[in-house]
């Protein structure tokens, strides 16, 4: 697994005028929705999540996502330290679950939230939760250090295809249903 840090170098670079430019951005930022996950790992032996909006797909070729995780969290040191993770998509029924694995210092454990390997559709080696729409089993191929954030690129190792609910989303600072827009000719 390579890591680096010429990005995060470079930002914290920069002049200071930078600072007001973030408020700016966090206010921008509110306006873009994204979908909810859980990150999953493993905290001693038992299963671990967090959540966040920032997963995305790099490509299909070979199948890669990223994750983005605040570094001072549990989960970025274990990423760092394993490269081993579980992506989770929420479905709207797990809102609470989202408000559980995003508590800042407060325990994660979701024991009670985790398939059995017996209700698996294959065999997994992360927990995978109960009631996601999907969940991918990952290795991290090169994680990078940008300011806060540690951005973790990884291959996609399996595919769990759980329910087929509508997705949980996340914007302008609160949680939302998607909203299915008229097809226009
Ligand atoms: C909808 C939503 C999305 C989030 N997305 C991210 C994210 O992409 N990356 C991140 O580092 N934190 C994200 N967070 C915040 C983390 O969930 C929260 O800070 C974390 O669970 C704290 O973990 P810790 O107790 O290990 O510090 C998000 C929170 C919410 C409510």
């Amino acid at each position: 697994m390579k890591e680096s840090t010429g990005i995060g170098s470079h930002l914290e670079a920069l002049p200071s005028r930078t600072i007001s430019d973030a408020v700016a951005f966090r206010a921008a930022m509110r306006h873009f929705v994204g979908s909810v996950s859980v990150v999953t790992t493993w905290h001693g032996d038992r299963p671990w999540g967090m959540t966040i909006n920032s997963f995305t797909s790099v490509c299909a070729d070979p199948p890669t996502i990223l994750i983005c995780l605040n570094r001072k969290t549990v989960t970025a040191s274990h990423v760092q330290n394993t490269g081993r993770f579980a992506v989770n998509l929420l479905s709207q029924d797990q809102l609470h679950l989202s408000e559980i694995c995003a508590r800042p210092a407060a325990d994660k454990y979701i024991d009670e939230h985790v398939l059995s390997p017996e209700d698996a559709s294959g065999p997994s080696s992360m927990p995978l939760l109960r009631d996601a729409s999907v969940v991918f089993e990952c290795r991290a191929v090169e994680q990078l250090v940008v300011g806060s954030h540690r951005i973790a690129i990884a291959t996609i190792e399996s595919i769990h295809v759980l329910v087929d609910r509508p997705p949980l989303l996340y914007g302008q600072g609160r949680y939302m249903r998607g909203i299915e827009l008229e097809m226009r000719a």
